[in-house]
């Protein structure tokens, strides 16, 4: 078998992996074995694994991903509606009273204790959304419900400090936060009556106030460190772009990436802080973005040398730990890592689009 072949196997396996095990009513599942993320879809994993799904051209796994969304953000009309209320009023709603991160499939919030309160999934479902509808040339109005209920939570709300990707430091305005969310509704914005595009250009001048050090994003507004989820604020969310881009990525490849595997942060100590498929996924989409297409393969490279004999993706591998004393407590805790993640491999199809593997000839 070529190396292309095998390439090409993954993306057919991601796609089963996906589909597999989408539930009934729609919901991507985080991972479907792994204990603490069991039973529980995130818009986060869900909008960016229903692009990989969209690009590999399976439309009805995307329509449905998108339609379970649009059904549960309308359940969810009141709830938003009493926020805004509240931030009408002069008052500040706590923290507890938001949107979870996270639903069952069901969604409803579960049982189960959450670092709850995080922004930017709405932005990303937004912008996911508006891309496979754009791309398949479908009609946005079948999810203009939940469009809406997304688009005033975070009109309301973007500016608001919230956990991060990672659940981390809700005490602080995270710029790949700002960034999920300035591409959402730059993406909505033809769309909407509601004044995205002013919000998405007060984030602009907000991030480059405060959320630029060195000629580069940084983690947080304030902070001088970097992230491996910046590069999704170059690809595909928009919110820099010249030299603020390219020594964004430059940044995070000097320091987070080892031999194509692309580190979280450099205190993590998740699992020991290992090498992220999908963060190694998103540097690459951009570097394809780039033109340096190179790169690019050199980390769609790694990301498959990381699959098991099934195929199977996980979360992150343990090949270079930035903290490997902290591996033991986290196995302890929840098992082994996650495998298969669903954004993992929705991250391969995305990449394996980018360098054109995966597209059928027109
Ligand atoms: C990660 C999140 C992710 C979730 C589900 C968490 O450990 O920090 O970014 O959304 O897992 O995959």
């Amino acid at each position: 078998m070529t190396e292309l072949d095998r390439l090409r196997q993954l993306a057919a396996h991601s796609h089963a992996v996906i589909v597999a095990h989408q539930d009934v009513g729609g919901a991507y599942p985080a991972a479907p074995t792994f204990s603490a993320y069991k039973g529980y879809a995130w818009l986060r994993d869900g909008s960016f694994t229903a692009e990989g799904i969209s690009r590999y051209g399976d439309v009805q796994s995307a329509d449905r991903f998108h339609d379970w969304v649009d059904r549960v953000l309308r359940g969810r009309r009141a709830q938003v509606d009493d926020l805004c209320a509240t931030v009408a009023r002069g008052e500040v709603p706590d923290d507890s009273a938001m949107l979870p991160t996270r639903f069952t499939f069901d969604g409803a919030d579960g049982s189960d204790p959450w670092w709850d309160f995080q922004t930017d999934g709405y932005g990303m479902w937004l912008w996911s959304v508006v891309t496979h509808a754009a791309r398949h040339g479908l009609d946005l109005e079948r999810w203009r419900g939940g469009i809406d209920v997304a688009v005033d939570y975070l009109v309301a709300f973007w500016d608001r400090p919230c956990y991060d990707w990672w659940e981390e430091h809700v005490e602080h305005r995270h710029v790949s936060t700002l960034g999920a969310i300035h591409g959402g509704l730059v993406a909505i914005s033809p769309y909407t009556s509601a004044p995205a595009q002013e919000v998405a250009a007060s984030i602009r001048a907000l991030v480059d106030a405060e959320g630029i050090h060195d000629g580069h994003l940084t983690k947080w507004l304030g902070s001088s460190a970097v992230d491996g989820s910046l590069p999704a604020c170059v690809v595909p969310f928009g919110l820099v772009s010249g030299d603020v881009a390219a020594a964004t990525l430059e940044a995070v490849a000097g320091d987070l990436d080892v031999d194509g595997g692309v580190h979280r942060f450099a205190a993590d100590v998740f699992y020991g802080g290992g090498q992220w498929i999908l963060l190694s996924a998103l540097l690459g989409w951009n570097l394809a973005v780039a033109g340096d297409t190179e790169g690019a393969w050199r980390r769609l490279r790694w990301i498959a040398a990381q699959a098991d004999e099934a195929g199977d993706l996980p979360e992150q591998v343990a090949h270079h730990l930035l903290h490997p004393g902290s591996r033991d407590e986290w196995i302890a805790r929840w098992g082994t890592v996650a495998s298969p993640l669903l954004w993992s491999h929705g991250m391969y199809l995305i990449l394996a689009d980018e360098l054109g593997i995966t597209r059928k000839a027109a």
